[in-house]
């Protein structure tokens, strides 16, 4: 599984936590910013985590903000992202087995790193349990057809 890892800059430093235990995990992730010491808008980042897992570049994003509310509602403009802020581990596994989230979103002012670190490994570990979960998540998909304007 390949990752995208983006933040603004009050996720920069949760991102960089996270980015560390990716690497110790020898896990493959591409960090698409933001470096430290900017200061940017978080939709732009947004855009760039979608865009990684909308062209199959990477599996799944994972996105930080200050709160990971404006990169949930930013990355979820886009058909086919499906971006769930967490806050715990039941967030993090109810997000996967029933919402099937593609979409991590995290808080750099709410969440301490050593609870997202918890939180990453379990969203990456949890599988979508499919069944009656699978036929809601297809009417959201259903949603994004009807409801697209291009
Ligand atoms: C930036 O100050 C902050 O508004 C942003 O990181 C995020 O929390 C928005 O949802």
């Amino acid at each position: 599984m390949r990752i995208a890892l983006a933040s603004d800059h009050a996720g920069y430093e949760l991102k960089a936590g996270i980015s560390r235990y990716l690497a110790e995990q020898a896990a493959a992730f591409t960090d698409l910013g933001c470096g430290p010491n900017e200061s940017v808008d978080y939709v732009d980042f947004a855009v760039k985590g979608a865009a990684e897992v909308l062209s199959g570049a990477c599996d799944r994003a994972i996105l930080v903000c200050g709160t990971g509310m404006g990169m949930a509602v930013a990355a979820n403009k886009f058909k086919g992202i499906r971006a769930t802020p967490c806050w715990n581990l039941y967030t993090a596994e109810m997000s996967r087995r029933h919402n099937d989230a593609n979409c991590l979103t995290l808080g750099g002012r709410t969440t301490p790193l050593a609870d997202a670190i918890r939180i990453v490994q379990v969203w990456l570990d949890t599988s979508f349990e499919g069944g009656r979960h699978a036929r809601r998540v297809d009417k959201i998909k259903e949603l994004e057809e009807r409801h697209f304007k291009p």
